[in-house]
């Protein structure tokens, strides 16, 4: 019998998730399937326990729901310490959260060769998604430099990381120096998403060669600043690669087995092209 596996969130239409897992289920020759179901805040926990119920393989959560599962489910120190869950392992009959998003940008940035102990990150933005990326980067020894537009907000989560680790919080005024002293600049913010294209914080007079720049964003995949980093010779990592590391995270902790990074990214890149 099939082993199925979800995506929940609310919308959830969007979620490029079943195309990455189901080709890794594929290229695997595994019986598995994943689809997408819109489940509200109010009918999480019912959800959750329905999938456990109806024997589900693992789930994975979304918008808006990540921060409520917390309460919901028995979360692992990295959720707990990022507060949100987008995760969920069905475990001898305990419902464990994790934490996948902060796992797969570093590992996007290690499969490209970058190495994170000891490098200056700058990491643009300080909402959920600034949240996973700089818990995990302080913990992997980088000292990280969160900018974000409400500088309230990057100075609480520098504060809330400072006993893990070398973080900072700044606002945007003073970028062409942050960014002159950066090794790797994260953008996890959604300036730069289709529709606004044209957007983007930092431009390629500021960037220098060998820098690395990462975008969170992967819609559009070559998204302004990717080809503003481009331009001044810096390396560059779209939005895909931590959506597929952190998918192969999820992959590994349901079903123990290592996916095919280059498969899903593939997968997701040829939906992607086609829009
Ligand atoms: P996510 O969970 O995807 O990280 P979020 O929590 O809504 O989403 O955070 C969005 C981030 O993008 C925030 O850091 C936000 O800055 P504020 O904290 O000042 O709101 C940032 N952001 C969104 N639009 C922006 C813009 N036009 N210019 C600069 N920063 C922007």
């Amino acid at each position: 019998m099939k082993t199925i596996y979800a995506v929940f969130g609310d919308p959830v239409g969007h979620s490029l998730s079943p195309v990455m897992h189901n080709a890794a289920f594929e290229a695997l020759g595994m019986d598995c399937e994943y689809h997408t179901f819109r489940v509200t805040k109010d009918d999480l926990k019912a959800a959750i326990h329905g999938a456990k119920a109806m024997g589900f393989g693992g789930l994975n959560l979304t918008i808006p729901l990540k921060e409520i599962a917390l309460r919901l489910v028995e979360p692992d120190p990295i959720a707990k310490a990022i507060g949100a869950v987008n995760t969920i392992e069905f475990s001898k009959g305990s419902i464990i959260g994790h934490n996948t998003d902060g796992i797969g940008a570093v590992h996007a940035l290690r499969s490209s060769g970058v190495v994170i102990r000891d490098s200056n990150v700058l990491v643009l933005g300080a909402g959920g998604a600034a949240r996973a990326v700089v818990y995990q980067l302080v913990q992997d020894g980088a000292r990280v430099t969160i900018a974000n537009r409400t500088i309230e907000r990057a100075e609480k989560l520098a504060d809330n990381v400072s006993s893990l680790g070398t973080a900072r919080g700044t606002g945007l005024e003073d970028l062409p120096g942050l960014v002159e002293q950066s090794h790797i600049i994260i953008n996890t913010t959604s300036v730069g998403m289709h529709p606004d294209t044209g957007q983007t914080l930092i431009t390629s007079d500021m960037m220098h060669s060998g820098q690395v720049i990462f975008d969170l964003v992967y819609n559009p995949l070559q998204t302004r600043l990717l080809e503003e980093a481009k331009k001044a010779g810096a390396i560059t990592i779209d939005g895909v690669k931590m959506l597929v590391h952190q998918g192969a995270r999820s992959f590994r902790i349901w079903t123990g087995v290592e996916p095919p990074p280059n498969v899903m990214e593939r997968s997701v890149k040829d939906v992607l092209e086609k829009q």
